[in-house]
């Protein structure tokens, strides 16, 4: 079992399945009203390099839900936002706490991070991957669909650290992936390599209605991630026609359901109508990362 929680792609399948399993009984215990002090005494750091809601809140609440604490510390507030080094910083907070959870810019951060911290350390988010969504993205399908696995995905718009976390997922898991994306805006030519040399069933294009036809899954994120708002508005002409609406819905079929990891720009890369309708399994996802973040810090830090 690997020590930290960085990207899909260090995880194994079964590993990936026994956290599922710890998530629904977690899930059931929590809407039960029964104890879960599987973290009791423990505390979790939590250094956010960028804005967040839904990683905050379910990862400070799933703590304090297991019985431990959390402790939300913003960089900016911290010496990391004085250019402390990572590895210096890395080595003194994993001798006060049991677990650290990073959201950042780099991947290279939180591997840095990991290569010398003696705790577990949980990817919150990088510009390269976000691997506690996805993990909540498929927990909340197999909720619905048994054949989880079996099913196709489809992946509209951006090629970004989502996009590049569905295609670990697909070559994890297993199951069948498009992607579509405009030209220039593809997912990043490392993870698709991999992921070609693992055999992963993934069709990239750059055409929306191809990818969605017969898929039972759609799933879509904003078109400028943290980090881009700079580039917001040439994007939004670039995007347009990368959106979720119900044309696209339609040509996916009648049983389809939506995914989007939030915040979303309603009527940018979805409609507001699609996230309304009930195809849309979006605020499931939401709460699922608080039960699969249980699960996962469970596993490393239990
Ligand atoms: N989906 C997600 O990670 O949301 P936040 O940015 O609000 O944490
Ligand atoms: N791609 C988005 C995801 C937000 C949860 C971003 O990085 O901003």
């Amino acid at each position: 079992m690997q020590k930290d929680f960085l990207s899909l792609s260090d995880w194994s399948l079964e590993d990936l399945e026994k956290i599922f399993t710890l998530t629904g009984d977690l899930k059931s215990r929590q809407k039960a009203g029964l104890q879960q002090n599987l973290l009791a005494g423990k505390t979790l750091g939590m250094l956010f390099e960028k804005s967040s809601t839904r990683t905050r809140v379910s990862f400070e609440v799933g703590m304090y839900q297991l019985g431990g604490h959390a402790l939300f510390l913003a960089s900016g507030s911290t010496q990391v936002g004085r250019g402390e080094p990572i590895k210096d910083t890395a080595r003194c907070m994993a001798r006060y706490v049991d677990g650290v959870m990073i959201r950042t810019y780099s991947q290279d951060t939180v591997e840095e991070f990991a290569k010398y911290s003696a705790v577990p350390v949980i990817n919150g988010l990088t510009d390269l991957y976000h691997p506690c969504q996805l993990m909540a993205d498929l927990f909340t399908v197999r909720e619905r669909r048994e054949d989880y696995r079996g099913l196709t995905y489809c992946w509209v718009g951006d090629g970004n650290n989502m996009a590049n976390s569905w295609i670990n997922a697909a070559t994890v898991f297993g199951f069948e992936l498009r992607v579509a994306t405009p030209a220039g805006y593809e997912p990043d030519a490392m993870v698709k390599e991999r992921a070609a040399e693992a055999g992963a069933k993934i069709i990239y294009t750059n055409n929306p209605a191809e990818a969605a036809r017969g898929a039972q899954v759609l799933s879509t994120d904003v078109w400028a991630s943290m980090g881009q708002e700079a580039e917001q508005q040439e994007r939004q002409k670039i995007f347009t026609g990368y959106q979720i609406n119900m044309e696209l819905v339609k040509l996916a079929g009648p049983e389809c359901l939506v995914m989007h990891c939030l915040p979303a720009h309603r009527d940018e890369e979805i409609t507001d109508e699609v996230m309304e309708s009930r195809h849309s399994i979006i605020f499931d996802q939401a709460e699922n990362r608080l039960h699969v973040q249980k699960a996962i810090m469970a596993t490393l830090m239990g």
